[in-house]
């Protein structure tokens, strides 16, 4: 292969008169002079001039929207606007054709709908490949983050016995043949014939096994894909997602809230740090976007200005007993708005979590100190407050305006017999952790630890009104192409 010049080398030093090899695909051709190209590796563009009547004709006219070329040629000041530099072909070589005719895209504005039905032409649009430079950004700052502080990335199963949530929102694993089951004398399924001998589904979670590895190397994380089988169609579930999950040994959730804030902020601050073009595309195509919806639909910032505010400002923390308080002495809950009841042992909705952030707070809110009933059955349980109708567990959320939950975690219950009595209240076969349980039982010690949903914190950074266009290929009810 010839040997290319990528196109963010040639913008950022461009060395006048040198000759360049660029290859890439084409995002407009003008007057028949004028080449857009893009290879990817930057969102901006490289102009390509052209002589037509000194390249072959054939070559000239499959010269089109997302046609791959190389084309080689000297590097020149440019005359036009818009950019410093561009590349005075000698020569073009069609690397891909492209027919517009049979092309699923097309040069024009396509909905976000109809790109995702063609997930394997999304990414060479503006849009989709500023965010997949984004993903890879975050995922890359989240390794240098939890690296730089001394945590050790640990690789949690993908496929496990244990349901780490006691949800239940599993995808099955099995090899068993599903016409001809094997039955137990009492006719239920069985799983000792399965492939591990047991019955095991793909993680929802590695918290579990993230745990293990705090209770000996200190500071761990997982960060891989999860899965859940929960049957939710918004613009903030996947069935397979990816999660950061930091777990630390002699932490509390005061520690927890710390690291959380800390970690939602870096992430952040490189994304602006290092792919700020990236950014200031999506903070454009979204102010272009605005501009079709009435007033009050509007974001109260532009992208980067949102952006810029959460890095520079503390988040607000409060307790759950305080949420309720303060939604319940609000506008929408005194008009009857809420869709959802607020009451002091109820979860909190989607809408409340939204008027807490959005409108009360304006800026990312910590709730912790949930009712223990709805939580997890590994949350520490917290002593009975005088003020709190119920008992609360060491949980904590990080809420996002436009997002809602990016965060969930919690300190860990630690007592042996705290936690024994908790599996049994929920009912969850001890057996089934006897592992865990012995975690308490032998050189425990207290622990936090939280899961960041990695989609969602792209959403935030990029903008993207929907999860499934900050995922490659999302897996979503009744969706599973490409
Ligand atoms: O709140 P969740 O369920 O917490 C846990 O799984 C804990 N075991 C984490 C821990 O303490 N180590 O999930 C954590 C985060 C949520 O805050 C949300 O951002 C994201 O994962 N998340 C999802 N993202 C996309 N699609 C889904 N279906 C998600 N479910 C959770
Ligand atoms: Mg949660």
């Amino acid at each position: 292969m010839k040997k290319r010049t990528e196109i963010s080398a040639i913008l950022q030093s461009p060395e006048m008169d040198s000759t360049v090899t660029v290859m890439g695909w084409v995002r407009a051709f003008r007057n028949n002079r004028f080449i857009a190209l893009n290879d990817g590796s930057t969102p901006n563009n490289l102009q390509i001039v052209i002589d037509a009547e000194q390249l072959p004709e054939d070559t000239v006219r499959k010269i089109g929207f997302h046609a791959c070329i190389s084309a080689t040629g000297k590097l020149a000041p440019s005359l036009g606007g818009g950019q410093a530099v561009e590349v005075l072909a000698e020569s073009v070589e069609i690397l891909g054709e492209c027919n517009l005719e049979t092309y699923p895209l097309q040069p024009k504005r396509q909905t976000m709908e109809f790109l995702r039905s063609k997930a394997h032409f999304r990414p060479r649009t503006n849009t989709f490949s500023s965010v997949f430079r984004i993903r890879h950004a975050v995922a890359f700052a989240i390794h240098k983050y939890y690296n730089d502080r001394g945590f050790y990335y640990l690789h949690s199963p993908i496929i496990t016995g244990s349901d780490a949530e006691g949800a239940g929102e599993m995808f099955r694993v099995t090899t068993l043949d599903l016409e001809h089951l094997p039955r137990t004398e009492s006719g239920d399924i069985d799983w000792k014939e399965d492939f591990f001998g047991r019955s095991t589904n793909l993680t929802v979670s590695g918290q579990l096994q993230a745990e293990i590895g705090a209770l000996a190397l200190g500071k761990v994380y997982t960060f891989g894909p999860t899965f859940r089988a929960e049957n939710s169609n918004t613009p903030r579930h996947l069935a397979e997602f990816w999660m950061i999950e930091p777990e630390m040994a002699f932490y509390d959730i005061y520690d927890n809230m710390d690291l959380a804030e800390d970690f939602c902020k870096y992430l952040i601050r490189y994304v602006l740090d290092n792919y700020y073009d990236d950014v200031a595309a999506l903070d454009a195509r979204l102010a272009e976007e605005e501009k079709s919806l009435p007033a009050d639909k509007r974001r109260p910032m532009g992208l980067i200005d949102q952006l810029r505010f959460v890095v520079d400002n503390d988040f607000e923390r409060i307790t759950y007993t305080d949420a309720v308080r303060i939604l319940q002495n609000s506008n929408p809950y005194k008009k009857g708005k809420f869709e959802f009841p607020v009451e002091w042992g109820k979860d909190l909705q989607a809408e409340h979590e939204r008027y807490l952030v959005e409108k009360h707070f304006q800026k990312p809110v910590i709730v912790r100190n949930y009712p223990k009933a709805i939580k997890a059955f590994y949350m520490r349980a917290n002593d009975q407050q005088p003020d709190e109708p119920g008992l609360t567990v060491a949980a904590m959320d990080v809420l996002f305006p436009g997002i809602g939950e990016v965060i969930g975690g919690s300190q860990r219950e630690e007592r042996h017999d705290a936690l024994l009595g908790r599996i049994a209240e929920v009912g969850i076969p001890e057996e089934e952790l006897w592992w865990y349980l012995e975690l308490r039982k032998f050189g425990g010690a207290p622990h936090a630890g939280f899961g960041m949903g990695f989609e969602r914190m792209v959403q935030f950074i990029t903008g993207m009104s929907n999860i499934r266009d900050v995922i490659p290929f999302p897996r979503t009810p009744k969706s599973a192409e490409f």
